[in-house]
């Protein structure tokens, strides 16, 4: 497996870290007991930094890289994947400022909240399903070397600000929580 390929499935256990510690401060909300509102909006702002600007463009960039070598059925595929990148992007953003409405004293429905949570959590977990099942065999059989150093030129460099370079500083929270749970 080429290097970047093996990266973006590293991102992805990454991302399920974060979306398991997601859904266990939400499990606490619908139970009624504290949840941690200061590491939610955290989670969801490295999704917004690294799954949104690092990740999902190298994903696009070598989607698009392939484009050509694919068939009908392929590019429906490939279609639909860069599309969810689209809309993820938006529903980051709103469950986010959802988050951060609530926090800051807002009238948003509890039950509102649990089910835009909920759904959430759900869309990138079949999204992170759907790549590693049907996207990234098809990566690993069409990308040849040159295809592969092409995308490795135009890459977006950007890094992970919590796996990669910890900046201890913009989520302190979650590496407080993460030291303090391990
Ligand atoms: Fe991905």
């Amino acid at each position: 497996m080429h290097k970047l390929l093996e990266k973006l499935c590293k991102d992805h256990g990454n991302l399920e870290k974060i979306l398991t510690l997601l859904s266990t401060q939400q499990d606490h909300f619908f139970a009624g007991r504290e949840s941690n509102f200061d590491l939610k909006i955290e989670l969801l702002e490295y999704l917004e930094t690294y799954a949104d600007m690092g990740h999902h463009p190298l994903e696009n960039l070598i989607f698009d890289t392939v484009r050509t070598e694919l068939n009908e059925e392929q590019t429906e595929l490939i279609d639909r994947l860069q599309a969810q990148h689209d809309s993820l992007v938006q529903l980051t953003r709103t469950f986010r400022q959802s988050l951060e409405n609530v926090l800051q004293g807002g009238v948003m429905p509890r039950e509102e909240l649990e089910v835009q949570g909920r759904e959430y959590v759900a869309l990138q977990r079949q999204h992170i399903a759907l790549e590693e099942a049907e996207a990234f065999p098809l990566i690993e059989e069409k990308m040849t070397d040159e295809k592969w150093r092409e995308v490795a030129i135009n890459m977006p460099r950007y890094d992970d600000p919590v796996f990669e370079s910890p900046d201890k500083v913009r989520f302190t929270t979650l590496f407080e929580y993460l030291s303090n749970n391990h």
